[in-house]
């Protein structure tokens, strides 16, 4: 396994690489679990040549103390790559990503980039389309793997490999739990015990309003979600919305040829966690 700092010994590295060589390629913010290193073994069964980035993106942060307390655990990530057997990694600092303008471009991802996290995130998917493109630009991958924990994401990266006309294929991987449920994030391990406990809630709400969609309507489940989180003592709703997974918006009619979706985002204490699931 290689470790890179600066774009151009990766890219050189890469340029070095057979031409048919297939590359698949895993960006991340670090602080590797358990759903990270299922990409990253999707990644190796369909190329030859795996690429996984560590940088946490400071323009995707809206709230400052978000990014400051974001976790870090670079020895430990790389010594679980490592084990996977990666090929690249790549960690380069935030000047050498931006250079002394640490600013985002501005995307119109048609209204996938306003709703849900966009709503609540000012600016999020700016900030997370311009380093996704940056890296795209230096990895020039086959395959780019994203998880369905962030499925708007996903779907927002789809929209920008379209609309910039880009040469690869994402392949969203399903979400891994806990065995209590509870989504795999690097924001859990800041959770104090207390709201650890609590937090597998989440999951068992989007499975109750799974079992109810289809003899409820979308309002009376999001109605009966709101109502069970205001009698929770620790957790708070933040959005529940049932959404088209194409278009992310609430969801109208129920159309049989339409996949739907539900999202949550609950605040446990301090920290903003986010799941959702298939209603199909
Ligand atoms: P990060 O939160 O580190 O996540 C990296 C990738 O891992 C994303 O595609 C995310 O959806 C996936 N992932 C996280 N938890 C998962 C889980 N429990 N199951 C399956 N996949 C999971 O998402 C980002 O970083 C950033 O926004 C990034 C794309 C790297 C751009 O900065």
């Amino acid at each position: 396994m290689r470790v890179f700092t600066t774009i151009k010994s990766l890219q050189k590295a890469l340029h070095d690489l057979p031409n048919e060589e297939l590359i698949g390629f895993v960006p991340t913010m670090g602080a590797l679990h358990q759903g990270h290193l299922s990409l990253v073994n999707s990644a190796k069964s369909k190329a030859d040549v795996v690429v996984v980035s560590i940088f946490v993106n400071p323009t995707q942060f809206d709230k400052e103390a978000d990014l400051v307390n974001y976790p870090s655990t670079l020895k430990a990530d790389l010594a679980l790559l490592k084990k996977l057997d990666c090929d690249f990694v790549f960690t380069p600092s935030v000047v050498e990503m931006y250079g002394e303008n640490t600013k985002s471009i501005s995307y119109d991802f048609d209204g996938l980039e306003s709703v849900m996290e966009g709503a609540h995130r000012t600016g999020h998917f700016d900030g997370v389309g311009t380093i996704v493109k940056h890296l795209f630009e230096i990895v020039k991958p086959d395959y780019a793997f994203f998880g369905e924990k962030d499925f708007q994401q996903l779907q927002v990266i789809r929209k920008l490999v379209d609309i910039e006309n880009l040469k690869l294929k994402i392949i969203g991987i399903p979400i891994h739990r806990e065995e209590d449920g509870l989504a795999m994030s690097s924001r859990n391990t800041r959770l104090t015990k207390e709201y650890r406990k609590a937090a597998p809630f989440i999951y068992k709400t989007l499975l109750a309003a799974k079992r109810k969609f289809g003899t409820k309507n979308a309002q009376e489940i999001s109605e009966w979600v709101t109502v069970s989180f205001k009698k929770h003592p620790l957790l708070a709703l933040e959005y529940f919305t049932i959404a088209d997974e194409e278009t992310l918006l609430p969801i109208q009619n129920i159309e049989p040829t339409q996949k739907y979706r539900a999202f949550i985002a609950v605040f446990a204490g301090d920290i903003r966690l986010i799941d959702n699931i298939a209603l199909y």
